[in-house]
C-alpha cells in the first residue's frame, strides 16, 4: 500500500454530477452502471452514497459476483440490481442468487430466455430483455421480436419489466451518425411491436453516457449512465462541442516526488536508457505500472506547480520519470505532492487523449496499491 499516493474520491462531486445529469434528463429514472468496481472508484461506497444520499434506486453490474457483493455489503439498500453481461443464468447457484437476492438478470439471448420462461421459480420474476439493434455483441436479434413476443405470451406474461438496447457508437454524433440513427429507429420499431401485441413495457432504456450527453434517448423511461457520473465526457475529441456535459472529475490522483535532479539533453533515463529530450530537471514520482500508471503514459504531459512536464523514458513498476524542460531540480523538491489528475475533466481527458486510451481504462487501471480515500 502506498502512503502518499492516493486516489481521492470526492462524493460531493458525484452529487453535483448527478444534479447536472438531472438537468439534462429531468424526467428519466437513472439506472447507474457501477460495474467494474464503479469504474475503479469503489463499487460499495459509490453505490451506498448514490442510494442513500442521492436517492438512486437502480444499479447495473456486469456479473453476479458484483451484484451479490452489493447486496451483502449494503444490506439495508432498497434498490434494484441488474446483471448485464456475465449472467450465467443456467447455473443453479446463479438462479438461487437471482431469486434470493432480488437481482435481475438482463436476458440477452434466446437460450437464457427459454430457461427463464421455463423455470417455475422465475414465474413471477421481472423479465428484463436486451435486444440487439446493431451493436452485434449481446442481445436478442430484433428480427426475432415476433418470436419472442409469442413465447412470452405463451408463457402467460403480459408485461416486459424492462426492455433495453445499447448503442455501439454513442461517442459519435447521435443526430447524424448513421449507425446511431439506425439503432434509434430499430429500437422504436421494436417497442412498437411489443405494444401492438398487447405487451406492456414497464421500463425502457437505450442511452449510456455518450448518448445522454447529447440529449438522446430521453424519451425512454430510463437512462443508464456510467462514465459521465465519474466526470469525463465519452465523446471523441472531434465531437466534444456537441456534448452538454460539464461533469467534474470526482477523483484526483496524487503522488509524491521521491527524487529529483538536473539533467542534460541525451542523458539516458531509466530502463531502456531513453535519451533525455532536452536540458532541464527530472522528478521521479512514486507511481508506476504496479499502481496502474500505465506504460502507455510515456510521453504524456502533466502540469506541476504551473510547470509543464512530460513523462520521459519508460514507466517502471514503482515509479515514473517526469521531465521538465528548462527547469531546475530545486523547483522539484523531494517529498512534494505531485498531482497527476485533479478534478478538472479537461486535464484528465488530456492524459487519456495523449496516451491514446479511454477514460474508462485509465480509471480502472489504478490498482489496490493506491489507497482510495473518500471525501464528502
Ligand atoms: C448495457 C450498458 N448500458 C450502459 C452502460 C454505461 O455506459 P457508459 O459508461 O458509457 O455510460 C454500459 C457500459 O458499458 C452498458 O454495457
Amino acid at each position: 500500500m502506498r502512503m502518499r499516493s492516493q486516489m481521492e474520491i470526492d462524493l460531493s462531486l458525484l452529487a453535483s454530477n448527478y444534479e447536472s445529469l438531472k438537468k439534462i434528463a429531468p424526467n428519466n429514472e437513472v439506472l447507474f452502471m457501477v460495474k467494474a468496481d464503479a469504474y475503479g472508484h469503489g463499487m460499495v461506497p459509490v453505490t451506498r452514497f448514490s442510494h442513500h444520499e442521492l436517492g438512486i434506486k437502480e444499479f447495473g453490474c456486469a456479473s453476479i459476483g458484483e451484484a451479490l457483493r452489493l447486496r451483502e455489503e449494503i444490506p439495508d439498500g432498497e434498490f434494484e440490481i441488474y446483471v448485464f453481461s456475465d449472467v450465467q443464468l443456467m447455473l443453479k447457484q446463479a438462479t438461487e442468487i437471482y431469486l434470493n437476492y432480488r437481482v435481475i438478470p438482463v436476458i440477452s439471448n434466446e437460450s437464457n430466455l427459454d430457461y427463464f420462461l421455463e423455470t417455475e421459480e422465475f414465474k413471477n420474476f421481472p423479465l428484463c430483455l436486451k435486444f440487439n439493434t446493431g451493436m452485434n455483441r449481446l442481445g436478442i436479434d430484433d428480427s426475432k421480436a415476433e418470436e419472442v413476443i409469442d413465447k412470452i405470451k405463451r408463457n402467460g406474461r403480459r408485461e416486459v419489466y424492462h426492455l433495453l438496447s445499447h448503442f455501439s457508437s454513442a461517442s459519435l454524433p447521435m443526430d447524424s451518425n448513421k449507425k446511431n440513427l439506425d439503432q434509434k429507429k430499430r429500437f422504436k420499431e421494436l417497442k412498437q411491436k411489443f405494444i401492438d401485441s398487447g405487451i406492456e413495457l414497464k421500463k425502457t432504456s437505450l442511452s449510456n453516457s455518450g448518448a445522454i450527453e447529447q440529449g438522446a434517448g430521453l424519451d425512454e423511461t430510463h437512462i443508464r449512465p456510467g462514465l459521465m457520473m465519474f466526470g469525463p465526457t465519452s465523446l471523441i475529441p472531434k465531437y466534444r462541442e456537441k456534448s452538454k456535459w460539464d461533469g467534474k472529475l470526482i477523483s484526483s490522483l496524487e503522488t509524491v516526488i521521491i527524487n529529483s535532479f538536473d539533467i542534460q539533453k541525451g542523458t539516458p533515463i531509466g530502463y531502456g536508457a531513453t535519451p533525455c529530450p532536452g536540458n532541464g530537471a527530472i522528478a521521479i514520482i512514486a507511481l508506476g505500472y504496479g499502481d496502474g500508471f500505465s506504460t502507455r503514459y510515456q510521453g504524456v504531459k502533466l502540469l506541476h506547480d504551473g510547470m509543464e512536464g512530460q513523462i520521459a523514458g519508460r514507466v517502471n513498476m514503482d515509479m515514473a520519470q517526469v521531465f521538465f524542460e528548462k527547469q531546475k531540480a530545486e523547483q522539484l523538491n523531494i517529498g512534494d505532492k505531485f498531482v497527476v489528475w485533479d478534478h478538472s475533466s479537461e486535464n484528465f481527458m488530456r492524459i487519456c487523449d495523449q496516451s491514446r486510451t479511454i477514460p474508462y481504462e485509465v480509471f480502472i487501471h489504478v490498482t489496490q496499491r493506491v489507497p482510495k480515500v473518500y471525501k464528502i
